[in-house]
């Protein structure tokens, strides 16, 4: 691994734990949880085998877009070969159907960017895998 690497390996995971020690990072990941209860969770199921209409978000951040294994994406998902980034899902939450034409998940518009940021954090929050091999 280069030098490179190892330091950008290193942000990537040093993100979660630093975020998770300020109490304002704490608020909006809190915040960012109710949200996501509210918007996401009926069709973004913790567990694979639940009746779902999505694939988790466990693990989202940094991870290859239609690569969870054994869900049934959209060939738009599928093929786009994008990495979920934070631009990419603050994107996807505004006009999924406008940033993927053809993707099959109903249009969610999240227009506002601090209910953005608070869902944003809490997928931060909930990403504890490092997935930078996974979406090279
Ligand atoms: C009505 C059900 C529904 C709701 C509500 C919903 N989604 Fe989805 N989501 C889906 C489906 C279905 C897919 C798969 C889309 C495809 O294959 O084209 C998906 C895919 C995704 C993906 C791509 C995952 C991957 O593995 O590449 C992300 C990211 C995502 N949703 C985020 C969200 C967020 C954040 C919210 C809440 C703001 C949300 N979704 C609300 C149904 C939903």
């Amino acid at each position: 691994m280069t030098r490179f690497a190892l330091i950008a390996a290193a942000s990537f995971c040093a993100l979660p734990a630093f975020a998770s020690d300020t109490t304002f990072e704490q608020v909006k990941i809190d915040a960012g949880k109710t949200l996501f209860e509210a918007e996401c969770r009926r069709c973004h199921a913790v567990e694979p085998t639940d009746a779902s209409y999505g694939p988790p978000l466990e693990n989202i951040v940094g991870r290859g877009a239609g690569t969870y294994e054994d869900y049934d994406y959209s060939i738009a998902l599928e093929a786009s070969g994008i990495v979920w980034t934070t631009a990419a899902l603050r994107a996807w939450m505004e006009d999924n159907d406008g940033f993927m034409p053809g993707t099959k998940m109903r249009h969610v518009g999240i227009e506002d960017r601090t209910v953005q940021d608070f869902i944003l954090s809490y997928l931060v929050s909930i990403t504890t895998q490092d997935n930078s091999a996974i979406s090279k």
